[in-house]
Protein backbone atom coordinates (compact mmCIF):
# COMPACT_ATOMS: atom_id res chain seq x y z
CA UNK A 1 0.00 0.00 0.00
CA UNK A 2 1.00 3.64 -0.78
CA UNK A 3 2.57 5.38 1.98
CA UNK A 4 -0.18 8.08 0.75
CA UNK A 5 -3.04 5.99 0.29
CA UNK A 6 -4.60 7.17 4.14
CA UNK A 7 -4.07 10.97 3.60
CA UNK A 8 -6.88 12.83 1.95
CA UNK A 9 -6.47 15.91 -0.20
CA UNK A 10 -7.85 19.23 1.50
CA UNK A 11 -9.24 21.58 -0.86
CA UNK A 12 -7.87 25.13 -0.28
CA UNK A 13 -10.21 28.09 -0.40
CA UNK A 14 -7.56 30.72 -1.62
CA UNK A 15 -7.21 29.02 -4.97
CA UNK A 16 -4.41 29.61 -8.04
CA UNK A 17 -6.81 31.65 -9.63
CA UNK A 18 -7.62 33.93 -6.52
CA UNK A 19 -3.57 34.31 -6.19
CA UNK A 20 -3.23 35.07 -9.89
CA UNK A 21 -5.94 38.11 -9.90
CA UNK A 22 -4.39 39.26 -6.50
CA UNK A 23 -0.58 39.01 -8.37
CA UNK A 24 -1.58 40.53 -11.78
CA UNK A 25 0.09 37.88 -13.85
CA UNK A 26 -0.27 34.33 -15.06
CA UNK A 27 1.72 31.33 -12.79
CA UNK A 28 3.77 29.14 -14.67
CA UNK A 29 7.18 27.04 -15.03
CA UNK A 30 9.78 27.60 -17.05
CA UNK A 31 11.68 24.72 -17.51
CA UNK A 32 15.56 24.93 -18.85
CA UNK A 33 16.92 22.09 -19.61
CA UNK A 34 20.34 21.39 -21.16
CA UNK A 35 24.18 20.02 -20.31
CA UNK A 36 26.34 21.09 -17.28
CA UNK A 37 27.86 24.31 -18.13
CA UNK A 38 24.97 25.17 -20.71
CA UNK A 39 24.01 28.60 -19.05
CA UNK A 40 20.62 27.45 -17.67
CA UNK A 41 21.50 28.44 -14.59
CA UNK A 42 22.97 32.06 -15.92
CA UNK A 43 20.24 32.81 -18.14
CA UNK A 44 17.40 31.47 -15.50
CA UNK A 45 19.08 34.31 -13.24
CA UNK A 46 18.85 36.94 -15.88
CA UNK A 47 15.51 36.54 -16.28
CA UNK A 48 14.27 36.34 -13.11
CA UNK A 49 15.84 40.00 -12.83
CA UNK A 50 13.75 41.22 -15.80
CA UNK A 51 11.02 39.76 -14.25
CA UNK A 52 11.25 40.89 -10.80
CA UNK A 53 11.81 44.42 -12.30
CA UNK A 54 8.47 44.05 -14.25
CA UNK A 55 6.77 43.11 -10.53
CA UNK A 56 6.84 39.47 -11.25
CA UNK A 57 6.92 37.50 -8.42
CA UNK A 58 9.44 34.53 -9.28
CA UNK A 59 11.75 32.02 -8.31
CA UNK A 60 14.42 30.19 -9.52
CA UNK A 61 15.14 26.39 -8.63
CA UNK A 62 18.67 25.34 -9.37
CA UNK A 63 20.38 21.84 -9.63
CA UNK A 64 23.31 22.91 -7.51
CA UNK A 65 21.19 24.57 -4.50
CA UNK A 66 18.75 21.88 -4.94
CA UNK A 67 21.10 19.18 -3.96
CA UNK A 68 22.36 20.71 -1.34
CA UNK A 69 18.86 20.90 0.41
CA UNK A 70 16.02 18.96 -0.40
CA UNK A 71 17.24 16.44 -2.49
CA UNK A 72 20.87 16.33 -0.55
CA UNK A 73 20.62 12.30 -0.16
CA UNK A 74 20.37 12.23 -4.54
CA UNK A 75 23.63 11.49 -6.70
CA UNK A 76 23.55 10.93 -10.08
CA UNK A 77 22.53 6.87 -10.97
CA UNK A 78 19.67 7.30 -13.59
CA UNK A 79 17.11 6.51 -10.60
CA UNK A 80 18.24 9.73 -8.36
CA UNK A 81 17.83 11.94 -11.50
CA UNK A 82 14.42 10.45 -12.08
CA UNK A 83 13.70 11.09 -8.36
CA UNK A 84 15.37 14.63 -8.46
CA UNK A 85 12.96 15.53 -11.37
CA UNK A 86 9.89 13.83 -9.67
CA UNK A 87 10.48 16.01 -6.79
CA UNK A 88 11.38 19.05 -8.39
CA UNK A 89 8.06 18.92 -10.35
CA UNK A 90 6.32 18.41 -7.57
CA UNK A 91 7.57 21.70 -5.88
CA UNK A 92 7.61 23.46 -9.03
CA UNK A 93 3.58 22.59 -9.16
CA UNK A 94 3.24 24.21 -5.09
CA UNK A 95 4.69 26.84 -6.76
CA UNK A 96 2.22 27.33 -10.06
CA UNK A 97 -0.47 27.02 -7.16
CA UNK A 98 0.91 30.05 -5.17
CA UNK A 99 0.72 32.53 -7.61
CA UNK A 100 4.45 32.51 -8.91
CA UNK A 101 6.39 32.53 -12.05
CA UNK A 102 8.95 29.44 -11.24
CA UNK A 103 12.10 29.14 -13.43
CA UNK A 104 13.69 25.37 -12.90
CA UNK A 105 17.42 25.08 -13.99
CA UNK A 106 18.04 21.14 -14.19
CA UNK A 107 20.23 19.11 -16.48
CA UNK A 108 16.89 16.82 -16.60
CA UNK A 109 18.61 14.87 -19.12
CA UNK A 110 15.47 12.14 -20.15
CA UNK A 111 12.62 13.16 -21.95
CA UNK A 112 10.11 10.58 -19.88
CA UNK A 113 11.25 12.88 -17.00
CA UNK A 114 10.69 16.19 -18.05
CA UNK A 115 7.12 15.17 -19.44
CA UNK A 116 6.06 13.43 -16.53
CA UNK A 117 6.24 16.77 -15.06
CA UNK A 118 4.43 18.56 -18.20
CA UNK A 119 1.55 16.40 -17.81
CA UNK A 120 1.88 17.54 -14.05
CA UNK A 121 0.78 21.55 -14.80
CA UNK A 122 -1.72 22.74 -17.17
CA UNK A 123 -1.12 23.00 -20.45
CA UNK A 124 -0.61 27.04 -20.31
CA UNK A 125 1.76 26.38 -17.36
CA UNK A 126 4.60 24.40 -19.02
CA UNK A 127 7.29 26.19 -20.90
CA UNK A 128 10.77 23.99 -21.86
CA UNK A 129 13.67 25.80 -22.93
CA UNK A 130 16.38 23.84 -24.11
CA UNK A 131 19.44 25.40 -23.47
CA UNK A 132 21.22 23.77 -26.90
CA UNK A 133 25.03 24.15 -26.66
CA UNK A 134 27.69 21.99 -27.58
CA UNK A 135 29.17 20.07 -25.46
CA UNK A 136 33.11 20.84 -27.24
CA UNK A 137 32.00 24.31 -26.13
CA UNK A 138 30.55 23.44 -22.36
CA UNK A 139 33.76 21.11 -22.00
CA UNK A 140 35.56 24.45 -22.41
CA UNK A 141 33.70 26.48 -20.62
CA UNK A 142 34.08 24.27 -17.46
CA UNK A 143 33.13 26.56 -15.04
CA UNK A 144 33.17 24.33 -12.11
CA UNK A 145 35.93 22.23 -13.67
CA UNK A 146 33.78 19.01 -13.84
CA UNK A 147 34.29 17.86 -17.29
CA UNK A 148 38.10 18.39 -16.71
CA UNK A 149 37.54 15.34 -13.72
CA UNK A 150 34.93 13.22 -15.23
CA UNK A 151 37.24 12.77 -18.45
CA UNK A 152 39.90 11.78 -16.03
CA UNK A 153 37.18 9.20 -14.29
CA UNK A 154 37.29 11.27 -10.93
CA UNK A 155 33.51 11.67 -11.80
CA UNK A 156 31.33 8.89 -12.82
CA UNK A 157 27.96 9.05 -14.48
CA UNK A 158 28.53 12.86 -16.16
CA UNK A 159 26.27 14.08 -18.47
CA UNK A 160 27.22 14.00 -22.47
CA UNK A 161 30.74 11.97 -21.11
CA UNK A 162 29.13 8.20 -19.90
CA UNK A 163 25.58 9.35 -19.52
CA UNK A 164 23.19 10.37 -21.80
CA UNK A 165 21.32 13.39 -22.52
CA UNK A 166 18.27 13.35 -24.35
CA UNK A 167 17.47 16.52 -26.43
CA UNK A 168 13.77 17.31 -25.87
CA UNK A 169 12.17 17.11 -29.11
CA UNK A 170 9.32 19.84 -29.22
CA UNK A 171 10.70 22.59 -26.73
CA UNK A 172 8.85 25.72 -26.79
CA UNK A 173 12.05 27.83 -26.89
CA UNK A 174 15.75 26.85 -28.09
CA UNK A 175 18.61 28.81 -26.87
CA UNK A 176 21.65 28.98 -28.52
CA UNK A 177 24.12 30.30 -26.05
CA UNK A 178 27.02 29.29 -28.54
CA UNK A 179 25.78 32.06 -30.89
CA UNK A 180 23.54 34.41 -29.14
CA UNK A 181 24.84 36.59 -25.46
CA UNK A 182 23.09 36.08 -22.24
CA UNK A 183 21.41 39.33 -22.84
CA UNK A 184 20.30 38.55 -26.19
CA UNK A 185 18.83 34.78 -24.88
CA UNK A 186 17.24 36.28 -21.99
CA UNK A 187 15.33 39.14 -24.73
CA UNK A 188 14.30 35.89 -26.61
CA UNK A 189 12.50 34.42 -23.54
CA UNK A 190 10.62 37.84 -22.76
CA UNK A 191 9.82 38.14 -26.46
CA UNK A 192 8.36 34.83 -26.23
CA UNK A 193 6.02 35.33 -22.91
CA UNK A 194 4.98 38.48 -24.15
CA UNK A 195 3.99 37.28 -27.39
CA UNK A 196 2.19 34.66 -25.85
CA UNK A 197 0.77 36.45 -23.05
CA UNK A 198 2.43 34.52 -20.41
CA UNK A 199 3.46 38.18 -19.25
S1 LIG B 1 20.07 16.22 -13.10
O1 LIG B 1 20.71 15.39 -14.15
O2 LIG B 1 19.64 15.38 -11.97
O3 LIG B 1 19.01 17.06 -13.64
P1 LIG B 1 21.13 18.53 -11.75
O4 LIG B 1 20.79 19.65 -12.66
O5 LIG B 1 20.27 18.34 -10.54
O6 LIG B 1 21.26 17.16 -12.59
O7 LIG B 1 22.62 18.72 -11.23
C1 LIG B 1 23.63 18.99 -12.16
C2 LIG B 1 24.80 19.72 -11.52
O8 LIG B 1 25.45 18.88 -10.58
C3 LIG B 1 25.82 20.07 -12.57
O9 LIG B 1 25.67 21.39 -13.04
C4 LIG B 1 27.14 19.87 -11.88
O10 LIG B 1 27.52 21.07 -11.26
C5 LIG B 1 26.86 18.88 -10.77
N1 LIG B 1 27.27 17.48 -11.05
C6 LIG B 1 27.95 16.69 -10.18
N2 LIG B 1 28.11 15.46 -10.66
C7 LIG B 1 27.49 15.42 -11.87
C8 LIG B 1 27.30 14.39 -12.85
N3 LIG B 1 27.76 13.15 -12.68
N4 LIG B 1 26.62 14.70 -14.00
C9 LIG B 1 26.16 15.94 -14.16
N5 LIG B 1 26.31 16.96 -13.27
C10 LIG B 1 26.96 16.70 -12.12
Amino acid sequence: MAASSNVTWHELSITKEFRRVQNAHHSFVIWFTGLSGSGKSTVANELAKELYKNGISNYVLDGDNIRHGLNKDLGFSEEDRKENIRRIGEVAKLFVDSGQVVLTAFISPFKEDRNLVRNLLEEDEFIEVYVKCPIEVCENRDPKGLYQKARNGLIKNFTGIDSPYEEPENPEIVLETDRFSIEECVEQLISYLTKRNFI
